[in-house]
């Protein structure tokens, strides 16, 4: 049977690594959602375009392929907060429904995370987590994050960035960020990255029984 697993969180909540890494572990594919909305963001900025040109964002996300990403132009910061304001649009979100759901129903199952997969793109999936931690800890963490990759990193703009981001994603009409009825929520406030793979393992197990 195949086995779907919807990851949903905040900004920076974690919720990427540990996609991936359950996605290592039970051998299955894994789609970063929030990758398309930042792609969207940031066709949007290399045309000169507004972020708020609805007819241009909705163009792009239908033209995305998910193999021709640059990863690292996409995880910049200013593109996180560009990607919340055109993932505000119900055209956009509408718009990459069909990829999402044709990802998730590969036989074997996939990994998806972002903030609507438990709520409306995988409303049937067997596994939902809602990962969280305090924005202070978020904060942190993606300055450590943004620093590895050798990006400024101001851990003050930052905790404004992800408070800002998760107020405009919990905010609005469309699709809006929150846990699933049925989720399970993981707070890895106090949990390293092992603890929590461990965590959302068991998580899994549970559902899968
Ligand atoms: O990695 P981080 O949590 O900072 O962000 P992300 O998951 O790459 O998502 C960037 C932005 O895309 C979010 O702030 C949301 O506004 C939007 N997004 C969304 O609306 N729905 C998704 N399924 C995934 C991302």
């Amino acid at each position: 049977m195949s086995l779907v697993i919807a990851i949903d969180g905040p900004a920076a909540s974690g919720k990427g690594t540990l996609a991936r890494r359950l996605a290592a572990h039970y051998r299955l594919p894994h789609l970063d959602t929030g990758l398309l909305y930042r792609a969207v963001a940031s066709a949007l900025l290399d045309e000169g375009l507004p972020l708020d040109d609805v007819a241009a964002a909705v163009a792009s996300a239908r033209g995305l392929s998910l193999t021709d990403f640059d990863e690292s132009r996409l995880r910049a910061r200013d593109m996180g907060e560009a990607a919340s304001v055109v993932a505000a649009m119900p055209a956009v979100r509408a718009a990459l429904i069909d990829m999402q759901r044709g990802f998730a129903a590969r036989p074997e199952g996939a990994v998806l995370d972002g903030r609507d997969i438990g709520t409306v793109i995988c409303p049937d999936a067997r596994v939902k987590i809602f990962v969280t931690a305090a924005p202070e800890t978020r904060a942190t963490r993606r300055a450590l994050e943004l620093a590895g990759r050798g990006e400024e990193a101001d851990y003050a703009a930052i905790l404004e960035d992800v408070k800002k981001r998760d107020a405009r994603d919990s905010a609005r009409n469309a699709a809006p960020l929150r846990p699933a009825d049925d989720a399970v929520t993981l707070d890895t406030t106090e949990l390293d990255i092992e603890e929590a793979f461990t965590a959302a393992r068991g998580i899994v197990e549970k559902a899968r029984r």
